[in-house]
């Protein structure tokens, strides 16, 4: 493998990444056209608290070398068409590792590339961006990943070994669609309520509206999953959520952040995808569309305001 690695995403945990990655390893991507070039620098405050200034090359495509993989590290609803642009100008053999909390884009994009490497990875690890040139490492965690398709498995070995020369834990997966649907669970228990509710993690088993609903998300959970092949109990996924939400109970949740931000969150990717699959198969998943909807109308509300 070449030392290039690319990544497509450029925001809290592409250069999270990027500051991970030995020095002169990561190069970003840049949109096609931002004429981009030079080095985007900035400062990673360490999980310890000290500061470390950053510079990260922009590597606009095709690179003059061979990437060793490209890791995609936008929202959900971006990865598809950031990879559409650049694909022409990537190599066929470049694995390229999904980052993208929720289902469904993993599962676009490798139908639209069948026959390139096509990897995914779900992360405990946690970054923010407090501001433009400041990436925070809000949490530590383990970051796991395996092959979306047969030529994504071939390129597992050699993706842990490049990832894993970082200081982080990385950890290769047989199965990386049980974990993506681990952390989809999480997600769409702890997500949409703490957005709804403008309220940290740890609040979520104080608030009524949660407390009315979270069965009702977790047995649609539990069907859907049992349908797909992944065995699941809703009381044991409520077990689950309400677990994490009191290890992070100060955490903000990123669907929050995003509200608070006026941004577009990823619920499509997340309960929307629960309520989608779930109305394809003629299965009732009544309270994921509603909060699918409630995120939904929030958002629209603020764009318009
Ligand atoms: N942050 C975390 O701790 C964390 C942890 C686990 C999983 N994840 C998942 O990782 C993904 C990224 O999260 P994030 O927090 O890093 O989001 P983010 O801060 O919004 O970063 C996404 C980046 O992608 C860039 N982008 C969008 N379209 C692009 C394109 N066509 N070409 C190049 N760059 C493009 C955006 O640029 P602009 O800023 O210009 O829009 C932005 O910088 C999400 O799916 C999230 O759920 C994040």
């Amino acid at each position: 493998m070449s030392k290039g690695c690319l990544i497509l995403g450029a925001g809290s945990l592409g250069r999270f990444w990027a500051a991970s990655l030995a020095p002169g390893v990561a190069n970003f991507v840049p949109r096609p056209e931002s004429m981009l070039s030079g080095q985007c620098e900035y400062l990673l405050q360490t999980f310890q608290g000290s500061s470390v200034t950053v510079s990260v090359p922009w590597q606009p495509l095709p690179a003059p070398y061979t990437p060793s993989a490209l890791l995609v590290t936008t929202k959900a609803m971006h990865a598809l068409p950031a990879l559409t642009r650049i694909a022409a100008s990537l190599p066929d053999a470049t694995p390229i590792v999904l980052f993208q909390n929720g289902m469904g884009s993993q599962q676009a994009v490798a139908s639209m590339f069948p026959e390139r490497p096509i990897l995914a990875a779900t992360t405990t690890e946690a970054a923010n961006r407090p501001q433009p040139d400041v990436v925070v490492h809000a949490g530590r965690g383990v970051t796991w990943i395996g092959g979306l398709n047969a030529t994504g498995k071939q390129a597992l070995t050699p993706v842990v070994e490049l990832l894993s020369r970082s200081h982080l834990q990385i950890r290769a997966a047989t199965d990386i669609t049980s974990g993506l649907w681990q952390k989809l669970v999480i997600n769409a228990g702890i997500n949409p309520f703490t957005a709804l509710l403008d309220c940290p993690n740890g609040q979520l088993r104080d608030q009524t509206f949660f407390l009315r609903h979270i069965d009702a998300v977790c047995e649609e959970l539990a069907q859907l999953m049992n349908h797909e092949g992944i065995p699941a109990d809703a009381k044991n996924l409520r077990v689950d959520i309400e677990t994490v939400a009191q290890a992070t109970a100060s955490n903000t949740s990123s669907m929050r952040a995003d509200v608070q931000m006026g941004r577009p969150t990823e619920i499509d990717f997340i309960n929307g995808y629960v309520a989608r699959q779930s109305a394809a198969l003629n299965l009732p998943a009544p309270v994921n569309r509603m909060l699918t909807e409630r995120v939904h109308s929030i958002t629209n509300t603020q764009q318009r305001g």
